[in-house]
């Protein structure tokens, strides 16, 4: 992807991943960009001004003071870059941003920038989980800052959980879309299930599975960059700007897909439907006895994309399911599609490590009707999103005549 001609202004703040923003500099630069970095103070302890002035081959920023140059550089900064990114970003930082505090050189550029800003944070888990930190990135997601939210897995602190810097391809690719804002589902109204059902068998338990809903909403979020009119049917709230159903069981989720299907030109099912729900729900807590069995008995749940296959007129709107799979990918996936009746299944294979249900990273087949089938190698799931998007719409193109992209 070409960047050449593009100007970057990288933000780095004092965290362990402050390394890595050394190689998205590379990255830019390779692309063809102009970078230039402001580093705060506490950025200075992790990474030196000579190797980011060396990978950047401009001066480097660190202070509101400096004389040598008659502009502010708060301002000429933001004059000169088409984007700011901060990568990473510390939760002390992103509390000043959220809060127009503006006490070193990177926070001041930042209240004053006023052109495409993407934040990629990184931090220890409890810090990132801390609800101030929650409500500081949704205030500035509110007021439309880009985020590329960090991965969870092992930190440098030695803890376990979300908080490690978001992957640097992903972060190099959203910096990709938003310099390129090149809507090509414009005018496209796409619908995405997402998440795991609920399935309720007294007012305190219920039946589930796995899904975390991360597929669906990376899929949901790149219709949305990509400019279609999406709606995200979902079993948890999302913290999105598109229209947002949330629906617990697969009941609920089957009307509001009902409901919503006739406006849309495509309906992407990746939420994991369960099967099977409780025959008589308890409309009481069930009390614990002295027997050592509970019996509960499940009836079928209706198959929500069999239903909209079924039901959809001349082939309207294009439909694609996914095939959670942990043996006999193709076999079974290839079944689904014949058995299902939609125009496209998204293969995965749940067994492997770090891939499918719960994880930020996939890879998958795209399945069409005549079993012709394409491999999207393993990544993170924002990056599969936009494979199994573009894939589709190239391909389904004169069906669901998206504009440029197909003509
Ligand atoms: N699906 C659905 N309604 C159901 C079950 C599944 O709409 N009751 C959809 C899923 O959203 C997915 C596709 O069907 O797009 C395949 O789901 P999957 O769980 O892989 O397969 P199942 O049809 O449930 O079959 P099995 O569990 O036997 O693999």
């Amino acid at each position: 992807m070409n960047l050449s001609g593009k100007k970057i202004l990288i933000g780095i703040t004092g965290g362990i991943a402050a390394y890595k923003a050394l190689e998205l500099i590379r990255m830019y630069k390779r692309a063809g960009a102009e970078v230039k970095a402001v580093l705060t103070d506490n950025a200075l302890e992790f990474v030196t001004p000579l190797t980011v002035q060396t990978l950047t081959t401009n001066k480097v920023y660190i202070n509101n003071f400096d004389t040598s140059n008659y502009s502010p550089e708060h301002i000429s900064l933001c004059d000169w870059s088409d984007i700011f990114v901060i990568a990473p970003a510390t939760a002390n930082t992103i509390a000043k941003i959220a809060n127009g505090i503006c006490d070193n050189l990177l926070t001041s550029l930042a209240l004053a920038y006023t052109k495409p800003f993407l934040i990629a944070p990184a931090m220890n888990c409890n810090m990132y989980n801390n609800t101030i930190t929650q409500e500081n990135i949704s205030k500035l997601k509110n007021k439309g800052y880009n985020f590329v939210e960090p991965e969870t897995g092992y930190l440098a602190c030695g803890a376990e959980g979300t908080g490690r810097l978001a992957d640097l391809n992903t972060i190099y690719l959203r910096t990709v879309e938003l310099l390129n804002p090149i809507k090509i589902l414009s005018g496209k109204k796409v619908l995405i299930t997402a998440g795991g059902t609920v399935e309720k068998i007294d007012p305190v338990r219920y039946i589930s599975n796995f899904s975390s809903g991360k597929m669906g909403l990376a899929l949901a979020n790149c219709a949305n960059n990509m400019g279609a009119d999406v709606t995200l049917i979902s079993t948890f709230k999302a913290d999105v700007s598109y229209k947002n159903i949330v629906v617990q069981s697969a009941e609920e989720m089957l009307s509001a897909v009902k409901s919503e299907m006739d406006r849309n030109d495509c309906i992407i099912m990746a939420a994991a439907v369960a099967d099977w729900k409780i025959k008589n729900y308890n409309q009481q807590k069930v009390k614990k006895t002295d027997a050592d069995n509970w019996n509960i008995e499940l009836v079928k749940n209706p198959d929500i994309l069999k239903t909209i296959c079924n039901i959809r007129q001349n082939n309207t709107p294009i439909i694609v399911g996914f095939s959670a799979e942990s043996e006999n990918l193709l076999e079974n996936a290839e079944k689904k599609i014949k058995n299902k009746g939609c125009d496209y299944i998204i293969a995965n294979d749940i067994s492997k490590q770090n891939s499918g249900f719960g994880s930020d990273y996939n890879e998958v087949y795209i399945i069409d009707r005549n079993l012709n089938k394409i491999f999207i190698e393993h990544a993170p799931k924002e990056i599969i999103a936009k494979s199994i998007m573009e894939t589709i719409f190239e391909q389904a193109g004169t069906n669901i005549k998206v504009g440029s992209v197909c003509s």
